[in-house]
């Protein structure tokens, strides 16, 4: 998805294990068990980007054009994943972005998926999320998610936007969170009411997306909202 999800430029109540300092999780590298420092939710995390997560993402997200042309804004191009151009790319911490992986807290048991011996040990990755066009003087971002096939309908969507949340909110002290996506997208959507965002506005055709324009809808959630549903 990139910082282009379909809306502006074109790019539940939290659970238990939100209401603390983010937890720490157990991963093996090497064969070697290490602590690593993530966002936790109930049933993903999101850390860093990996190396390794980058050949993933771009051949079950950026090379399936039809999900792709319906979650970012520009137009879809053939891009290496080797690329500097790669939408999935290590990147420096930069105020504008900030850019997640997101993995399972638990085996999913992804039935396309045949892990090697090293990645048996890893949690599995299972997409990407986003805080875009990080606005730090209004105190506003963006949310973008987008998940391996294998992982939609799941219910980790839902979960991601609420940890997004508890980072965008609690960690980064934002007043503001936005979505904006397709009017059609259902699971997004969906996503973002459990959580409490409210529907804003929908603008009328403003995406070209494979053929025909197309409506978005942006939903907001502000830090009181968020923090009146953490306390009920
Ligand atoms: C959009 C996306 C992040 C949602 O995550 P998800 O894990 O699939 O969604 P969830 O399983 O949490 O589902 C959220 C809700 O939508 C519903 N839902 C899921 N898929 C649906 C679908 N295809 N049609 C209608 N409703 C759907 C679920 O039933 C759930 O509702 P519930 O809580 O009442 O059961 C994910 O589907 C995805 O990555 N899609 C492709 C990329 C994309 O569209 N990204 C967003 C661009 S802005």
């Amino acid at each position: 998805m990139d910082h282009h999800s379909h809306g502006v430029r074109r790019d539940a109540s939290p659970g238990p294990v939100l209401s603390g300092r983010p937890a720490q999780t157990s991963c093996h590298v090497s064969g070697t068990a290490v602590q690593i420092t993530v966002l936790r939710g109930e049933k993903t995390a999101l850390r860093a980007r990996h190396e390794s997560d980058i050949p993933v993402l771009q051949a079950e997200l950026h090379d399936d054009v039809e999900t792709r042309s319906r979650a970012d804004s520009r137009p879809w191009r053939p891009i290496p994943p080797d690329s500097p151009h790669s939408p999935y790319r290590l990147r420096e911490p930069s105020d504008d972005v900030v850019i997640f992986s997101a993995v399972a807290l638990a085996p999913l048991h992804h039935p396309g998926a045949q892990p090697s011996l090293e990645a048996r040990d890893q949690p599995e990755l299972v997409g990407e999320a986003l805080l875009w066009a990080v606005d730090l003087h209004n105190r506003l971002a963006h949310i973008g998610i987008s998940l391996r096939p294998a992982y939609r309908g799941r219910g980790l969507g839902t979960d991601i936007v609420r940890t997004l949340c508890d980072y965008g909110f609690r960690i980064r002290g934002l007043h503001r969170l936005q979505i904006e996506t397709l009017a059609d997208n259902r699971a997004m959507i969906t996503a973002a009411e459990r959580n409490g965002f409210r529907h804003e506005g929908t603008l009328r055709q403003p995406a070209w997306v494979a053929g025909a324009f197309a409506d978005e809808v942006i939903y907001g959630l502000l830090a009181p909202e968020w923090e009146a549903r953490r306390v009920d």
